[in-house]
This record gives C-alpha cells, structure tokens and sequence, in this order.
C-alpha cells in the first residue's frame, strides 16, 4: 500500500477532512491529493497537496490521475438525502455520473482500487428495520437512496465486469467534530452538540424516539482504511457492508450530553426529514464486515458525547 498515490473527490466534506488527514499520515502528505469545488478546508490547509476540482469534470479529474499518477481514487462527493429531496434530478446527476466516469476512468487507467461509500439509505420502509440484514429487501425512496443502491450495482458490475478493485461501504449517520456535515438526516445528531454548548437548548427535526444507527467519525474512517487495506480475498462481498456501532433516539442522545450540560433542553419540531428517518434502520448488522475483514467499533455513545463536547468545546473557545 505504501506505493500508492491516491486521489481524494470531496476532500472537504465531512468525511473526507478527516479521511484524507488519516490517509496522508499513513501514506505521506505528498501521496494523498486532495481535491473539492470548495476551497480548502482550514484543517487540510499546510498538510499536503489540494486543488479545486469539480467532480462533474471529467476531463479534469483525467488530467489530474495521469500528472500525479494517481493509482486509488476515493469519491467522496455527493449530495445527501435531505439536500437530494429538495432537487432529486440534481442529486441523481451529482451521485450518479462523478461514480460511472470515476469508474469508467478507473478501468482505463488501470487504477488499483476506488472507493466509494455507500450508506443505511439504501434501505427502505419496507426493509426489516431491527438489527438490518446486510441482504435483504431494498426499496430506498429518496433520491440519495435509490443512487446509492443504483451506484452499489454498477460498483458491482465494474468489479465482476472489468475486475475493478471497488470497495464500498454502507455508513450509517455518521458524527464528527472537525468537518462539517451538510444535507443529512442523521444530521441532527451533529447540529445537538453544537447548540448544547452555544444555546443550551436544540429544537429536534426528529421526534424523541427516533432510533437510527449512528457511528463516531473515528470509527468510520478506522473501518474505511482497513476495508481498503484488507486483502481482496477477505472482501467477499460485491455490494458494499454494513457497517454498524451504535443506535440512539434524539432522546437518548439528549440524555448524554445531560451528563455534562445538565440543564441542556430539548424540544421536537418533526418535519419532512421524519418521512425519511422513518423509512431507514434503526440498527444494522454487520456480521458480514465484522467476519471478513474484522470490523469493529469502538466508540459507544457515552464516549463520543465526552469526546464530541470536549472537542467542540475547544474548536468554538468556550468554558462551560
Ligand atoms: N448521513 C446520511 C444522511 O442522513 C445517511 O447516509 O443523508
């Protein structure tokens, strides 16, 4: 792996600021460039290569893979589900074509491996929503669920087609501290550390019992490297993995920072984003990742309450 040069799509996103610092670190600052429509996040800035690129750019993204000689692409950008309903043909086209050209583009540059997250929106409301198999029935009804499916399908054909090295996996909501999330449904669970602290008080765009899966930025970015580190042999699956840690409702999660912030107040204020929380899992099994290629999570939601108010306290400078 130390060979390797790999390309980040999206560096800038919530996922990709602390993928592609992870990566730099074990690959070297040189070998991991990264790139995004945005301008450079202020925690990449000084840390290794960064160029504006726009994913939709083929002919760009072609330029870039052969000056650098780029041997993995991780695609990163995407419109989520919320951001997706309010412009599902924006959305699709966004999802849908940055994949097949990346695909496409990594067949004929003979790219040693891509990948390429996929996520809980996959399923759907007629899905079993306990403890979600990793097969099982799959009717997504947002547009960021159906191009992700969509995009699992196509991953597969690639590999079984050309024998392209596409890894995938299905995050769940996913919580950080450094980037800044955009345009989810599991957003919400990012937003209530932020407002704890500034306003001691979060109106909730989902009702208290709400259960969803959700992971610790930590763990997801551990669990991405070492899908890609893994062995081919070990990847059995041709559709991206559940991967799951942790379920909670807004409830609960209140509950955790209440540890800390006791007179932190929460009220509900549901709207279209609970149709959509409605449809998905409320936990995954992951039996399949857990049994190939050794998945495991390590943050429960206790810890990453300490970890997420003790980081964010510092990142917004406040004592409380
Ligand atoms: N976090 C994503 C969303 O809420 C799910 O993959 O859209």
């Amino acid at each position: 792996m130390k060979n390797e040069k790999v390309l980040i799509l999206g560096a800038c996103g919530q996922i990709g600021v602390e993928l592609t610092i992870a990566l730099r670190k074990a690959y070297g600052n040189n070998n991991v460039v990264a790139t995004d429509i945005q301008a450079e996040h202020h925690l990449l800035k000084g840390t290794g290569p960064f160029y504006n690129l726009n994913v939709m750019d083929a002919p760009a993204i072609l330029a870039m893979i052969k000056k650098e000689g780029i041997t993995q692409i991780y695609l990163l950008a995407a419109l989520l589900s919320a951001t997706g309903e309010k412009d599902p043909m924006r959305a699709w086209d966004i999802n849908m074509k940055s994949l097949l050209q990346v695909l496409d583009m990594a067949v004929q540059e003979k790219l040693t491996r891509v990948y390429w997250p996929s996520s809980i929106a996959v399923f759907g409301p007629t899905t079993p929503r306990d403890n979600t198999p990793q097969q099982t029935i799959v009717e997504p009804r947002t547009v960021y669920g159906i191009s992700k499916y969509a995009g699992e399908l196509w991953c597969q054909y690639y590999r079984q087609r050309y024998g392209l090295d596409v890894r995938s996996l299905r995050y769940p909501g996913l919580i950080s501290w450094k980037g800044e999330p955009g345009g989810g449904t599991t957003d919400y669970a990012v937003d209530i550390y932020y407002e704890a602290l500034q306003k001691g008080h979060f109106t909730c765009f989902l009702s208290e019992n709400t259960y969803l899966p959700m992971m610790y930025m930590d763990d997801a970015i551990r669990g991405t490297i070492e899908l890609m580190e893994a062995p081919l042999e070990k990847v059995k699956l041709t559709m991206a993995y559940n991967i799951g840690a942790i379920s909670f409702s807004p409830k609960e999660i209140a509950a955790s920072i209440q540890k800390h912030i006791p007179d932190f107040k929460i009220d509900y204020a549901p709207d279209f984003r609970q149709q959509i929380a409605d449809g998905w899992p409320k936990s995954i099994d992951d039996s399949a990742a857990r049994a190939d290629w050794g998945w495991q999570h390590n943050f429960d939601l206790n810890r990453m309450s300490n970890e997420m108010l003790m980081h964010l306290k510092d990142k917004l400078e406040l004592a409380v």
